[in-house]
């Protein structure tokens, strides 16, 4: 979703202004945008294409010199994707240029306004109001005009504004939407998240909201909306250039699962110390978690698909009822919650919105906020009681891999953990658990090496229409997220169906050649599993099933099988997801899809 840069300092301002915007291409962006402010004008250069196209437009950014300037990519929301209506905007006297992240609920009010005063709006956006407000409220104070316009908007945003005549300031806001500022030696940025900054620095600020910031190449000032000073704090960030590269992969989501096993160690070995889980980064004690009486999980996408994982093994280990909520729909359905729920958010960005929306809404009806999430410092770990971070890296391709199976695992820990804490598992069990949770990355390790076997496997279903994903248990939630996974890529429709759901109606869609995925990883329901197979079968259906290793008479049942190596059931499910990350990867590939950018997808969900 929409990415924002913005330097100042004595370089020229647009190579490292297209650097970054390229850095948060991975976002999900349809036209993309930059302003440099030079001899008292702002120059701007924009496109509908890739950044490719802008820096091929500029000469490598050649033609808009300059050493301050703003950038943007824009994911359509308010009017179609044109340059028009691409960012950054001016306002009428040229003066100020404005790039906007987020919503701003109330521009038709504030551009009517406007209008009736003689303004004439150049795009369809809401961010326009912004520059034609500055232009209006700018008395030869720059941060007072912009404190009055902030005062204005109501939605969200994170703005970057430059000014004409101010030609070293940048000056910044932030309300519910993402910003960074990022402190260089004579020079200083900003940006919506940190892969666009580490290659300059890693010195950041993570700007709270309601705050204006005013920076120029030597200083960072913070401020209220009523322009008194607030202090600035300074974090180190420790990720490294290469985990944001691509390190010869062709695409970052084959980078990013070959990540799976590191990322799966590095979440969950500092957390397991003499065989026992500890979470120290959690205030949740034992009395306070005797207290609880239901868990509420609420995420969007993938991590919702985790969620339902988590409701599995937390049912089965605390025996505490857990529900699994979508935040879109929790946030507007007057949710039932109190003291006694521990509301659980996951989230990879941090900064989804309708997540972000939903964790307040818990909050403010009393429920305790433990949430899991990959980046650090972002809104939703900010607005939570307690965070348990997923130690994956940055995760750049919009389909999410090594976000999900480090959410499993980081649900697996806190089940551990709450179990031992709640003694609802005897010590012997908790031990192999845990055990078995350290054997999980060399587990996926083995499913890597099948990668050619796959490869093979996945050029039946290129030419595909539809197919199915089928499950019970712990495989159920595992073929939600496989089905995702294929259709975001690949572009190829398919459903998961709980398996002994199927013959309640969607069992009329299986015909001849129709491919049927059967995941029948749960020893218990195994079983139960190659019946409902017969019956796909039965009706014409291809049959790509994924079982245990050992459990070799479902090949008499199905055309293909890949096998996964055994772990605990409970943790079943960050092995097994992963031969259908690649299957959807391989599918992607043949067809010829940019697989990192799907269309009309992005990575941080930021509006509603
Ligand atoms: C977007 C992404 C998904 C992701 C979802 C939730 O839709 O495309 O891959 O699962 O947001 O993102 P979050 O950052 O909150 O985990």
């Amino acid at each position: 979703m929409c990415g924002i840069v913005g330097f100042t300092g004595n370089k020229p301002a647009s190579p490292i202004l297209l650097d970054g915007l390229e850095k948060l291409e991975y976002r999900g962006y349809d036209s993309a945008g930059i302003a440099v402010l030079n001899d008292n004008k702002i120059k701007t250069a924009k496109t509908t294409e890739r950044i490719r196209n802008l820096f091929e437009k500029t000469d490598n950014g050649k033609t808009v010199p300059g050493s301050i300037g703003i950038g943007h990519t824009r994911w359509a929301t308010h009017g179609g994707p044109s340059t028009t209506n691409a960012h950054p905007h001016l306002s009428g006297d040229a003066k100020f240029a404005v790039v906007h992240n987020g919503i701003i609920e109330n521009y038709v009010e504030l551009k009517e306004e406007l209008i009736s005063e003689g303004v004439e709006f150049a795009s369809e956006t809401d961010t326009e109001v912004v520059p034609r407000l500055l232009e209006k409220y700018y008395k030869g104070d720059l941060l007072d005009a912009v404190c009055q316009v902030v005062k204005k908007l109501d939605g969200s945003f994170a703005l970057g504004i430059i000014c004409t005549d101010y030609p070293e300031t940048l000056v910044a806001a932030k309300k519910f939407s993402p910003l960074i500022i990022g402190k260089g030696k004579g020079e200083n940025y900003i940006a919506s998240d940190v892969t666009a900054l580490i290659s300059h620095t890693r010195d950041v600020v993570y700007l709270e909201d309601d705050t204006v910031a005013v920076l120029t190449k030597n200083d960072i000032n913070l401020y209220d909306y009523n322009k008194n000073e607030v202090a600035v704090k300074v974090s180190h960030i420790n990720w490294d250039i290469a985990a944001a590269e691509k390190g010869g992969y062709d695409y970052f989501m084959m980078k990013e699962m070959c990540e799976e096993p590191r990322a799966i160690r590095q979440t969950i070995e500092p957390r397991i110390k003499d065989g026992e889980v500890v979470l120290e980064d959690i205030s949740l004690d034992k009395e306070a978690l005797r207290k609880i009486n239901r868990i509420s999980i609420v995420a969007c996408g993938s991590a919702y698909h985790a969620g339902i994982v988590g409701k599995y093994v937390m049912e089965e280990m605390l025996r505490i009822p857990v529900d699994v909520d979508l935040a879109s729909e929790y946030r507007y359905r007057n949710p039932i919650t109190d003291s006694k729920t521990l509301t659980i958010i996951i989230s990879q960005s941090g900064e989804t919105a309708d997540t972000l929306a939903a964790l307040n809404e818990a909050k403010q009806r009393g429920s305790r906020v433990l949430s899991i999430v990959n980046v650090v410092g972002s809104s939703i770990a900010k607005a939570s009681d307690d965070v348990i971070y997923t130690w994956a890296g940055p995760e750049i391709a919009v389909a999410t891999t090594k976000g999900y199976t480090t959410q499993l695992s980081v649900l697996y820990l806190f089940a551990i953990w709450a179990a031992k804490t709640l003694g609802t598992v005897d010590d012997k069990t908790l031990s192999e658990i845990t055990n078995s949770l350290k054997n999980v990355p060399n587990a996926i390790d083995r499913v890597l090496d099948q990668k050619d076997k796959i490869r093979e496997m996945a050029k039946h279903s290129v030419d595909s229409q539809s197919l199915f994903f089928i499950g019970r248990n712990i495989d159920y939630a595992v073929s939600l997220e496989a089905s995702l996974k294929l259709k975001e890529i690949s572009y190829i429709h398919s459903e998961a169906y709980a398996a002994g759901e199927l013959k309640h109606g969607t069992i009329s869609l299986i015909e001849e050649g129709r491919t049927v995925i059967a995941l029948a990883c749960q020893t218990d329901l195994y079983d139960k599993m190659l019946s409902n197979i017969k019956e796909v079968r039965a009706r014409g259906a291809y049959v790509v099933a994924c079982a245990n290793e050992g459990e070799t008479g479902v090949a008499a049942e199905a055309e293909e099988v890949i096998y996964i190596p055994r772990v605990h059931k409970f943790l079943r499910a960050a092995v097994e997801i992963i031969p259908f990350q690649l299957y959807a990867y391989y599918v992607a590939e043949l067809k010829g899809l940019d697989i990192d950018k799907p269309r009309n997808l992005a990575k941080s969900v930021t509006v509603e």
